[in-house]
């Protein structure tokens, strides 16, 4: 499974393209809105002078001719972008008449598997199901994962199933089980589960006794 970074802030991109575990990135209008000065297709174009990966960039009109027109805006802006556009009936038009100009989209605010069933057949590249925006409605988000990658696998079907609305660590070990071929991941997320309280203890008393066995080879009388 890939991990994507789910965000537009460019300082904690920098710092997990630094980790060299980071595939891609994928940024919607709420993530936009927390950057500062720069236009959209500046943060995407940065972005992607960092990562060498798909990069999402999502559109914000209801109707598919509009979707067309922005998204072919995007598209224009670096080869590693994908458009993302909704899971409604006129989102599933413009995958499909994207498809046909080459250009690829990620099918996002996907809450069901007949969603994302859809999705694949209009032709999308990256299915979005959202894990934790279910699992806040009492509904269980991974269970849309575990469907949709059951579905496609029996269908052969070929969009790529990136699991998103990753709230905490355990979100990505679970979707890494269901199959998700890609993980986006908040920062505080991805930073949650890198760290190990054992490994910092570990590395504590490691260098601790480094120190003892230097200060040890200081005080030994030579033969
Ligand atoms: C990803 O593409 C989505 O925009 C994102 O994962 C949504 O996450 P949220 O539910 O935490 O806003």
């Amino acid at each position: 499974m890939r991990i994507f970074l789910d965000t537009a802030d460019i300082d904690e991109i920098r710092e997990v393209a630094r980790w060299g575990i980071l595939s891609g990135v994928t940024t919607n209008p709420t993530l936009m809105s927390k950057t500062s000065g720069k236009s959209h297709e500046a943060v995407i174009e940065e972005i992607a002078s960092i990562v060498d990966g798909p990069i999402s960039a999502e559109t914000v009109s209801l109707e598919a001719d509009g979707m067309l027109e922005e998204g072919r805006r995007f598209a224009k802006w670096h080869p590693n972008v994908v458009v993302k556009v909704p899971s409604t009936p006129a989102g599933w038009e413009a995958v499909s008449r994207f498809k046909k100009e080459g250009i690829r989209c990620n099918v996002t605010l996907c809450f069901s598997a007949n969603q994302a069933l859809f999705a694949a057949l209009a032709g999308a590249y990256i299915i979005s199901p959202f894990v934790g925006r279910l699992d806040d409605i009492s509904e269980d988000g991974m269970q849309v994962v575990r469907d949709t990658v059951e579905i496609y696998r029996q269908h052969k079907l070929e969009t790529l199933v990136l699991a998103a609305s990753i709230r905490h660590p355990l979100h990505i070990i679970d979707a890494a089980k269901a199959g998700a071929d890609i993980a986006t991941v908040p920062f505080k997320v991805l930073e949650a589960a890198a760290k190990h309280p054992l490994t910092d203890k570990g590395l504590d008393l490691f260098l601790k006794d480094w120190q003892k066995f230097q200060a040890s080879l200081k005080e030994a009388v030579p033969a």
